[in-house]
């Protein structure tokens, strides 16, 4: 897939910034309404937007950007019809025998955040063999939100520590901002810098939301399938322009 990286379009891709944000987070919203305003089946939506999420992994790439982590099915999403459900979970097979290869060929390592064990065993499998092959991989870190809730992943990290605290393992005192940070599933990972979100809603839907306390977001109209790569580097060129003050005064 990276291939496309060496077929330049006519007009060439706006240049990076120099204030990269090291972790992106995307929620790739709008496929549904791409495909209802074009009288398809939300399926094709979602095809078109596996699509946009190969371009814009490689614009991340071709940027300097070296963390990118998307949304790709939230735990609140089991409440779709069961067929939108089958058929974004096949494009996710489909989608993982089809990229994982180029995906390690290319040095990125794969992870997943979210609760695998409500997933089928078929994915797992995959899921589990992804995260091995890759493991070493340095180059970029590409994370895949699948059955996340941010507050689920909260819940979970809480429970982890109450068991050590109970076994005696782990002090209440001993119990900081850095160590729940370690509980979650992003353990690890730089928390995201710029978390974008297309399709014009502007919330963050239960993603991220211990990792996002500093983060820069861009909502943007534009529907996921139609996110390409202009429509990133506007992200970045807004993420370069904006003064991240961490609570302070900004002041020297
Ligand atoms: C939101 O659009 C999109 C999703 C719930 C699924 C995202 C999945 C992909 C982009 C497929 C590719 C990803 C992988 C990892 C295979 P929506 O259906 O909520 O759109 P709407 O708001 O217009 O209805």
């Amino acid at each position: 897939m990276l291939s496309g990286l060496l077929k330049r379009k006519t007009k060439e891709p706006e240049n990076a910034p120099k204030t990269l944000p090291q972790h992106v987070a995307i929620i790739m919203d709008g496929n549904g309404r791409w495909a209802r305003a074009r009288g398809l089946p939300r399926t094709a939506g979602h095809k078109k937007g596996a699509d946009s999420l190969r371009t814009i992994l490689n614009a991340c790439r071709d940027a300097g950007v070296r963390n990118l982590t998307i949304y790709a099915f939230s735990a609140e999403n089991w409440r779709r019809p069961a067929d939108e459900i089958s058929d974004l979970m096949q494009l996710l097979r489909h989608y993982l025998q089809k990229e994982v290869t180029t995906l390690h060929e290319n040095g990125m390592r794969l992870r997943f955040i979210g609760d695998s064990s409500q997933l089928q065993p078929d994915i797992r499998k995959q899921m589990h063999d992804a995260i091995a092959l890759t493991a070493t991989n340095n180059a970029f870190h590409f994370t895949i939100a699948l059955n996340y809730g941010s507050r689920q992943e909260i819940l979970r990290a809480m429970r982890k520590l109450a068991k050590e605290v109970q076994e005696g393992r782990l002090t209440p005192e001993a119990i900081t901002e850095e160590r729940i940070s370690l509980a979650l599933d992003t353990a690890g990972l730089p928390e995201p810098d710029l978390l974008i979100r297309t399709g014009g809603e502007q919330r963050l839907s239960n993603f991220l939301l211990w990792q996002a306390a500093y983060t820069e977001f861009y909502f943007t109209p534009v529907l996921w399938p139609d996110f390409g790569t202009e429509e990133f580097m506007r992200a970045l060129h807004e993420f370069a322009r904006r003064n991240r003050r961490f609570g302070t005064t900004g002041e020297e």
